[in-house]
């Protein structure tokens, strides 16, 4: 089947108020001629408000970079869903990798933040990924079928429909070391297989997963034309427009 390429920037904790809103007004731009990919901008907490409004009625979706699986509370500089929902979000990134090993996020805690996302009516963006030392010992699967079992525990079918998969292994991610298209498009295949066990063949047929991880430009095309790859999130590369928009466009051939 064909699923719709969706690439998104990740742009972690970089811009600031000024560049930001440039940034964003330059893929508004470069996107205006681009239909045949979803896009979306990922912007620190603080420029979500003013990002909204570069890119409202555009085709550029917001997300953001993560959230507290709360409604409201006392949960001192935490961000709840509904507070994301409200200030124009549709996306969230969820278990990203800097997150489960800069902060010590779990599995578990992952899973609520998932769960809160989708009952206030986001689309999330699940991160999963192995380390190298995971790799080289031969337990990319077994990582890989962790992370998606319990990440994405009590998702049903209908659910999955709001959910995207990110593969991003840890070597890769601001490395300058991507995988190989080869070995994207097999964890790929084997999380869409696990999710087809979890949620059902008909939905892991729709799931999205995009590959994260070192994309940039010169390597965009290789990967996207995977049979199972099926966007990108990107990193650094999503700091410059014109890289940003050259992946996009690689998402279109
Ligand atoms: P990178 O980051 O493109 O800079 O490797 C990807 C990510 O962390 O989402």
């Amino acid at each position: 089947m064909s699923r719709q390429k969706f690439i998104a920037g990740n742009w972690k904790m970089f811009t600031n108020a000024a560049s930001a809103e440039q940034l964003a007004a330059a893929v508004v731009k470069g996107v205006a001629k681009v239909d045949r990919v979803a896009v979306a901008v990922c912007p620190p907490f603080p420029y979500l408000e003013r990002v909204a409004q570069v890119v409202k009625g555009a085709a550029v979706a917001l997300g953001a970079q993560n959230l507290y699986p709360e409604k409201e509370g006392a949960f001192t500089g935490e961000v709840s869903p509904t507070m994301l929902v409200d200030v124009g979000c549709k996306h969230v990134i969820v278990g990203h990798s800097e997150r489960r090993h800069k902060l010590a996020e779990s599995n578990a805690f992952i899973n609520k933040k998932v769960h809160a996302a989708l009952a206030a009516g986001l689309h999330v963006i699940l991160c999963v990924g192995e380390t190298l030392a995971e790799r080289e010992a031969n337990a990319t699967d077994r990582l890989l079928d962790e992370q998606t079992t319990q990440g994405l525990a009590e998702i049903t079918a209908e659910m999955l429909a709001r959910v995207v998969l990110a593969y991003e292994p840890v070597w890769a991610i601001g490395t300058g070391r991507n995988a190989t298209p080869e070995q994207a498009q097999q964890a790929h295949a084997f999380l869409r297989r696990r999710v087809g066990e979890l949620c059902g063949a008909a939905a892991a047929e729709k799931l999205q997963i995009q590959y994260g991880g070192s994309v940039k430009p010169d390597n965009a095309a290789s990967l996207l034309h995977q049979p199972d790859v099926d966007g990108a999130l990107v990193g650094g590369a999503s700091l410059k427009a014109d890289d940003f928009l050259a992946i996009v466009r690689a998402g279109i051939g």
